[in-house]
């Protein structure tokens, strides 16, 4: 996996299919050569840079051979003449930048550390992953960064994060501190990211990579509905099957960038890692500071192959949770259905009706506790509402439970209204800036998760109240960015630590619930998918996607999401009409078939479908349970984008190939429409496959290469969901 070529100095990662190339240049500078489809390396002297250019400057006098600008890196520093953004700048207590870090030696060893108080990706074995860690030092301090590479050869991934070491006898501070940096070779490069807003999550967005800075990221103190923590570059004109992709996802929650820069030769830095603008950070004598990890995906297949390698290995080695392998209920959510006006009675014909049409879990959503009818107030007083519920938590559980169905509950941790108990007895727990009042978003504040005794509070919390026993589902909401930055338990000089040490709180909430509860389900949300990242699905294996339930956003939005995340992760919900986000009346097949993509499940009062509507919401439930596997652990694909036109498919494949789902949408109707067909993918093109509703069959390689023609639309919203399985022989 890992190799060392003394002679030439070549590092050389290598998975089942890529290759990623290093190598150590004249004896200090650590040079990036290479990263793509795998190759052998066997050239002796690799890199050579032009040495004479003009108007560039040598950063080692004594060896004018080379100019440091000319040099592609692994890592790269400010001050010494490459102008490019750098990925590191740290400065000593004069404030002066400390320059350049060189190649000091490096190890190999197997498995896959952990990263203190960081999720991160992990290895099962320790012989399926090797980690290859770099030391750089600098010649006029002791300060060491330490690159660190894991690679999954069979899950084709290499994972990537820096650690920096205080070995001075000074205080220093980090101003910013990337997880990785690449220097791309010149090309004809797009740039693809993942932009959005609430009930507008993950649009894809393509452009060309211009000379200069392009920077996308957060400062909202959540990774963001704006900008998911996510990048790639993509080789021009690169379609879902084919061209080059490489992938960055960052393993993180909080405040990101990920920025390219293309320079005077046209070659492309790429960098990503905490926001540099919203971070500092001391680091005392003998301390370290470890950045968040980055998953690099590369694939010549196209997108739909970086999606597949990424779906793979996040399914199988990202969240912790012991239903990361289960396969997930089929839940009704009572938030569309009732806001905060309910009562134990109105909850339980929602559940009595939902368990007769086959639904497995019932959560119970905002407005259980203290005094919350409304989202002016409460939060932080988790004390069950006996108006709503007289019998409490444990009462209702048992009343659902009886039903045969699953019990679970909406939290907001992170939350404090200024209008409770919590906010009345501990002013000081709140983010805000003395002697300015704070600003308020959906009328609430955001706890200092950097103060321990917060921390404590929201694990006792938790602990008080899933210690019952009566809750097999938590929703874990967040709604609001954080703003009035400033924490009276951290010293002055050190505030820029705030976004960054509120991270390691929430984290160390999450860890210690999650492992403290294993048999509990947990779902993420931030008002909608505001957080949905890698860091929070390493503790939290679904999670729920967007505000926005109509049917036809959720195309794009679920179609964008699908870039990096299975769809195993993805919290898709039937929703009534008119919609309550935009205002569009869609058929319930629709909103079914659209739904049915992800993690299924309703959230509307059945008592306001007729019976048809009924009938049909039962055969979803049935048809979801029956082929859950295969959606919630098949192989994706994505055939037509919904950001293209009037129409959107997928196909999910089970692993054998034995049988696949295909998804089809029509958005809008036109007059005289023709029937149109679609390519499908990812199936065995030797083997002949029956649709199971028509009994016609089809071999692969027709399916594949002519295209499957679609029953003809004639109205707006129409869908088809088709199920085929694979025959034995012929006849
Ligand atoms: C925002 C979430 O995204 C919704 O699903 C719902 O839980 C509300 N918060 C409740 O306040």
């Amino acid at each position: 996996m890992i190799e060392f070529l003394e002679k030439t100095k070549l590092l050389s990662l290598h998975t089942k299919n890529t290759s990623y190339i290093m190598q150590v240049f004249k004896g200090q500078h650590l040079l990036h050569l290479y990263w793509g489809k795998r190759i052998a390396m066997t050239v002796r002297d690799v890199y050579l840079p032009l040495d004479e250019r003009v108007n560039m400057v040598h950063s080692d006098p004594s060896d004018k051979s080379y100019h440091i600008e000319d040099l592609p890196f692994e890592y790269a520093f400010w001050g010494k003449g490459d102008f490019r953004s750098p990925s590191l700048s740290v400065t000593n207590g004069s404030g002066v930048i400390i320059p350049g870090f060189v190649y000091e030696s490096h190890t190999i060893s197997e498995g896959k550390p952990e990263i203190p108080g960081l999720p991160s990706t992990f290895a099962k074995e320790k012989d399926e992953a090797e980690t290859l860690e770099i030391k750089l030092s600098n010649p006029g301090t002791d300060l060491k960064v330490i690159l660190s590479y894991t690679v999954f050869p069979e899950f084709d991934v290499i994972t990537r994060n820096v650690r920096i070491e205080n070995l001075c006898e000074s205080t220093v501070r980090l101003e910013k501190f990337m997880s990785v940096t690449i220097d791309f070779p010149p090309g004809g490069y797009e740039l693809l990211t993942l932009p959005g807003a609430w009930g507008r999550e993950r649009w894809i967005e393509r452009q060309p990579v211009p000379h200069g800075v392009v920077s996308i990221g957060s400062s909202r103190g959540i990774s963001s509905h704006q900008f998911n923590p996510f990048i790639a570059l993509l080789s021009s004109g690169t379609s879902e099957v084919n061209g080059e992709v490489f992938g960055f996802n960052l393993v993180y929650s909080g405040n990101f960038v990920a920025e390219t820069e293309k320079n005077q030769d046209d070659r492309i830095r790429l960098n990503m890692g905490i926001n540099p603008g919203t971070f500092s950070w001391e680091l005392k004598p003998g301390e370290s500071f470890e950045t968040p990890e980055a998953v690099l995906v590369y694939s010549d297949n196209g997108l739909n192959g970086m999606s597949g390698i990424y779906h793979n290995f996040y399914r199988k080695r990202l969240s912790r949770s012991a239903f990361a392998a289960k396969e997930r209920p089929v839940l009704v959510n009572n938030w569309e259905a009732t806001y905060f006006s309910f009562n134990e009675e109105s909850l339980l014909e929602i559940a009595n009706r939902s368990k007769d049409l086959g639904i497995e879990l019932f959560v119970l959503d905002d407005g259980w506790f203290g005094g919350r009818d409304s989202d002016h107030s409460s939060l932080g007083d988790w004390v069950v509402n006996r108006g709503k519920l007289p019998g409490g938590i444990e009462g209702i559980s048992r009343k659902i439970r009886k039903m045969g169905m699953k019990f679970g509950l909406w939290f907001e941790p992170e939350m404090i209204s200024p209008d409770s108990d919590l906010f009345r007895s501990h002013p000081d727990w709140a983010l805000q800036i003395e002697n300015s009042p704070p600003a308020e978003g959906r009328n609430q504040l955001v706890l200092d998760l950097t103060r321990s005794e917060v921390v404590t509070e929201i694990i006792s919390m938790f602990k008080l109240i899933l210690g019952t026993k009566a809750v097999d589902y938590v929703k874990w909401d967040m709604n609001r960015p954080l703003t009035d930055v400033y924490s009276s338990a951290l010293p002055s000089d050190r505030q820029g630590e705030l976004y960054h040490r509120y991270m390691l709180g929430l984290y160390k909430i999450m860890d210690e619930i999650t492992s403290a509860f294993p048999d509990i389900l947990f779902e993420g949300c931030a008002a909608g998918g505001g957080r949905f990242d890698p860091g929070i699905l390493h503790y939290m294996p679904q999670y729920w996607t967007s505000d926005n339930t109509d049917a036809v956003s959720r195309l794009k939005i679920q179609y964008g999401t699908s870039l990096i995340y299975p769809p195993i992760f993805m919290g898709s919900h039937v929703s009534a009409v008119p919609n309550h986000q935009v205002g569009r009346s869609t058929e319930i097949e629709m909103r079914g078939n659209s739904a049915m993509m992800g993690n299924f499940g309703y959230e509307l009062d059945f008592a306001k479908l007729n019976k048809k509507e009924l009938e049909t919401v039962k055969n979803q439930v049935s048809f979801y349970k029956t082929h859950r596997k295969l959606i919630q652990f098949g192989r994706f694909y994505r055939l037509v984008s919904p950001f293209e036109g009037e129409t959107a498919s997928w196909m999910t494949v089970c692993q054998d190939n034995s049988e696949f789902i295909l998804f089809y949408y029509r958005i809008l109707a036109e007059a005289n429409m023709p029937r149109s067909s679609v390519k499908l993918a990812g199936i065995d093109k030797q083997s002949f496959y029956r649709e199971t509703e028509s009994g016609d069959v089809y071999s692969g390689s027709e399916l594949m290469f002519r295209g499957y023609f679609l029953p003809r639309f004639t109205a707006d919203f129409q869908s088809v969901i088709i199920h085929f399985s694979s025959m034995e022989s012929l006849d």
